[in-house]
């Protein structure tokens, strides 16, 4: 992509669709140049967004762009998140690779149907960047935005004070990182199993560690070698616990593919999985791009 030039694209937008009674704040819809003097704001003790710019991203964004960002690249919750370089082209800022992807046809935002951000909000989106992106009120007064908290579907915790190692226990936590620490601390320590793949499922993508996870007969976890040797089903316990000794499948070697089934339905990780320790990435909000946890299909 190549640095763009906002202001045709601009002309374009607002001329055609920033007509009268478009819906926006009556306030807001004024001349974007005279709101940037005019917003009066004390920048000392606001970092906060112009409302319409807040209230778009809260409404159509944030459930993947929030903070932390659950499924997506990265946050779109303060001015700062707005202004640092986009990821995919570092020549634009996020704030304007934001207008391209809810304009665009191929790549849009949010996912799925293009343009589905009513035009009068992108036509203001323009105006906020043509006006120099000033800063805004909105968000402000609520200070920090509120984490999305991770609940526990099941209701069932698994009891940290239990130490005994069981196929049962830690549900949630990344199972071979905290073997391979345990396992430099005690290389004599013959319980400590090897274990080539191991993960917690649940019903949701946001929960606690040591919550227990999905019980269910149907569920397989299907993991195969990327290179097509060997292959395993596992099916998760009551803690929701999924697991696989290295000695069990002596064939298959990470990267994997990953497939999960229950019944007809079914769920891949379209990457492959590079490791075995599925809770390392897939942790209560999700690490590495992970949209969260491992996800009954
Ligand atoms: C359902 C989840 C989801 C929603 C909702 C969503 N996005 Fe995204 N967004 C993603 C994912 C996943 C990526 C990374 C893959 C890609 O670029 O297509 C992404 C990438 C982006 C990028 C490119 C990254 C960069 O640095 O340039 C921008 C910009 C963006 N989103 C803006 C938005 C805006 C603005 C909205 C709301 C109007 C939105 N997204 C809504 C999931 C989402
Ligand atoms: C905080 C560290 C830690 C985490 C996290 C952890 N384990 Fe363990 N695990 C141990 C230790 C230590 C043992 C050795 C048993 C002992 O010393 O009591 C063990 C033993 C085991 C055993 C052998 C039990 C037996 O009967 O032989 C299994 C199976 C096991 N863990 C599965 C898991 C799974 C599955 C997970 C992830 C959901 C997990 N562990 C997460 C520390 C951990
Ligand atoms: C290095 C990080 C990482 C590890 C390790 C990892 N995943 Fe993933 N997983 C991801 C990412 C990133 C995605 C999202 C992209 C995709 O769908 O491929 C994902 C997606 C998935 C999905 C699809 C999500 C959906 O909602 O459809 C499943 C299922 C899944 N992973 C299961 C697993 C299992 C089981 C393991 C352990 C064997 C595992 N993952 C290990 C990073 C990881």
């Amino acid at each position: 992509m190549t640095a763009v030039r906002w202001l045709p694209l601009l002309c374009l937008v607002i001329s055609c669709v920033a007509s009268p009674g478009s819906g926006l704040d009556g306030a807001d819809t004024g001349d974007a140049d005279t709101d940037a003097d005019t917003d009066g704001f004390d920048p000392s003790l606001v970092t906060g967004l112009p409302c319409e710019i807040d209230d778009l991203l809260e409404t159509r964004c944030r459930s993947c762009h929030g903070d932390p960002a659950v499924g997506a690249p990265m946050s779109l919750v303060s001015y700062d998140d707005l202004m640092a370089p986009s990821l995919a082209d570092p020549s634009l800022r996020v704030a304007e690779s934001a207008l391209h992807r809810m304009l665009s046809v191929a790549a849009p935002m949010p996912p799925g149907a293009p343009r589905s951000i009513d035009a009068a909000a992108t036509a203001a989106w323009g105006d906020w960047l043509d006006a120099g992106t000033p800063m805004g009120e909105c968000g402000a007064a609520g200070g920090e935005p509120e984490p999305p908290t991770a609940t526990c579907s099941s209701g069932r915790h698994w009891d940290p004070d239990d130490d005994d190692g069981t196929p049962l226990m830690q549900p949630g936590r990344p199972c071979l990182d905290c073997h391979d620490r345990e396992r430099l601390d005690d290389p004599d320590d013959d319980d400590i199993p090897t274990l080539l793949a191991a993960g917690t499922i649940y019903p949701s993508l946001l929960e606690p560690d040591h919550c227990m996870g999905a019980e269910d007969p149907e569920l397989v976890v299907i993991l195969e070698g990327e290179d097509g040797v060997g292959r395993v089903e596992l099916v998760p316990n009551s803690s929701g616990n999924f697991l696989v000794h290295a000695a069990k499948a002596p064939d298959l070697k990470p990267p994997f593919r990953v497939t999960i089934r229950r019944g007809d339905a079914e769920r891949r990780m379209s990457i492959p999985a590079p490791h075995g320790d599925c809770n390392a990435c897939h942790g209560a909000t999700g690490k590495m791009g992970a949209p969260g946890r491992v996800l009954v299909p």
